[in-house]
């Protein structure tokens, strides 16, 4: 079973690119005490995330952050420098990635998939939460493209929430 509403987010210890290279960084750390968007795509350069869903964050970041978001967080099973090089193609440094390298977040959350017919191997599913001091306030999945999932729909629930 995924990860539900109200349920707080798995305490693990993943990785950023700090100024000097990597640093690990702990998911209490980066969700304690703020409000969160929290998105996952199933990987960096793919053709849905590049050319749709992490577009849609950084064009929308500010209307996000309007709404009392503290930070926009783009996860992926991936390592940190290709994140970093993906954002750093994407003008997306705003946005700050996650890597979850091993898949052990996604795979804790229960937002896993098995991507191994394309050559992939496991992967994050695509999703968007919503995190607030660490819980989980909406929760959107997309078995399939971007939609539910989409910085347009998060705005949404940002609205409906008040
Ligand atoms: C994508 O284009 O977003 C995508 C491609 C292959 C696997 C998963 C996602």
């Amino acid at each position: 079973m995924s990860i539900q509403l109200g349920d707080s987010l798995p305490d693990m210890e993943l990785q950023i690119m700090g100024q000097e290279g990597p640093e690990k960084v702990a998911t209490r750390d980066l969700f304690a005490g703020k409000r969160v968007v929290l998105f996952a795509v199933p990987g960096a350069f793919t053709p849905g995330c590049t050319q749709t869903h992490l577009p849609g964050f950084v064009v929308k970041a500010d209307e996000i952050k309007a709404r009392g978001v503290d930070q926009i967080i783009c996860t992926a099973v991936n390592d940190i420098f290709v994140l970093d090089a993906w954002a750093r193609s994407q003008n997306a440094e705003h946005i700050l990635m996650l890597a979850d390298g091993q898949g052990d977040f996604a795979a804790t959350l229960g937002l896993d998939q098995d991507l191994s017919a394309m050559q992939m191997g496991k992967r994050s599913q695509r999703y968007a939460m919503i995190v607030d001091d660490g819980r989980v306030e909406a929760l959107k999945v997309d078995p399939k493209g971007v939609d539910q999932s989409s910085a347009d729909s998060i705005l949404e629930e940002l609205d409906k929430a008040g």
